[in-house]
């Protein structure tokens, strides 16, 4: 019977994301039009399709397990969805050495969905925030992690988002980490490029669900800040045999010193 339900809603979202164009006059709007009618089918479809989720939380919790002695914690997840990673994170490391965790979300439906598994888990430390990461700033004023899982490409004013981010980040401990599908530049490091074929078919196909998998977003973070970690890989779709698209797992902390090449 779950066999049978989870096919079912695995083919509502196959057909949101391949077959129905996105429509809506804000960028809230056409969100919440393309996520609202897969919300409740999104955790499993994505445990599939997301790859660089688990890396990322893994990598991060190393680093905040670092900071272990550290009072208050505060983890910001940016673009965070139905509060998946929360989830997974507690796999990694312990919910409660976090004083404070924000999921920060514009999209009604997928909100919906993860104040739901708050209140089915009882987390009494976790908030969802129904914002424009461009606009949100924690009642903390200050953030030990922040997280982009595969929002960043979905954030047209990246840099505005990612501003705002280094605006709260700790600037002495702070980590901030990304994940996402992404398409290398012509000329790039040797762990990122692609071909031209390969930066042409898959720009072009997450296009079509307002996902720009444009190489300078990850250009604006590594000029941004130090970084800590990376990790370039491909990674299997749901119903798709033999494709793999390319996604990115990326740490970084504050600069100590000024910018690369001192510009
Ligand atoms: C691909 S989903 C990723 C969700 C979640 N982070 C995960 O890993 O499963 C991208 C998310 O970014 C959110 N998003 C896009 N633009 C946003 C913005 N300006 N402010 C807040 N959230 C935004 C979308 O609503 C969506 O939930």
């Amino acid at each position: 019977m779950d066999l049978v339900k989870n096919l079912v809603s695995d083919l509502q979202v196959l057909k949101t994301i391949w077959f129905s164009k996105i429509t809506g006059d804000s960028h809230k709007e056409r969100l919440e039009n393309f996520y609202g009618p897969q919300a409740d089918a999104y955790d499993h479809f994505r445990a599939r399709f997301l790859h660089g989720r688990r890396g990322l939380l893994k990598e991060c919790a190393k680093k905040m397990i670092e900071l272990d002695t550290r009072p208050g914690l505060v983890w910001v997840d940016l673009g965070g969805g139905t509060g998946e990673n929360v989830d997974m994170m507690a796999e990694y490391m312990d919910l409660s050495k976090f004083e404070r965790v924000y999921v920060v979300d514009i999209c009604g439906p997928l909100c919906e969905v993860a104040r739901k598994k708050v209140q089915a888990r009882g987390w009494q430390n976790v908030e969802v925030v129904e914002a424009d990461v461009c606009d949100f700033v924690p009642d903390t004023m200050n953030a030990t992690l922040v997280t982009f899982s595969y929002s960043l490409s979905m954030i047209p004013p990246f840099m505005t988002a990612v501003d705002k981010a280094l605006s709260y980040l700790d600037p002495k401990f702070g980590i901030l980490g990304a994940a996402d599908f992404y398409t290398s530049q012509k000329y790039d490091s040797p762990d990122r490029q692609h071909g031209y074929l390969t930066r042409w078919f898959w720009r072009a196909t997450f296009d079509l669900d307002g996902i720009d998998l444009g190489p300078e977003r990850r250009q604006f973070l590594d000029r941004n800040l130090e970084k800590v970690y990376e990790k370039n890989g491909a990674g299997g779709i749901p119903y798709v045999p033999l494709l793999k698209a390319p996604y990115y797992i990326w740490l970084g902390r504050v600069r100590r010193y000024g910018p690369p090449n001192g510009n």
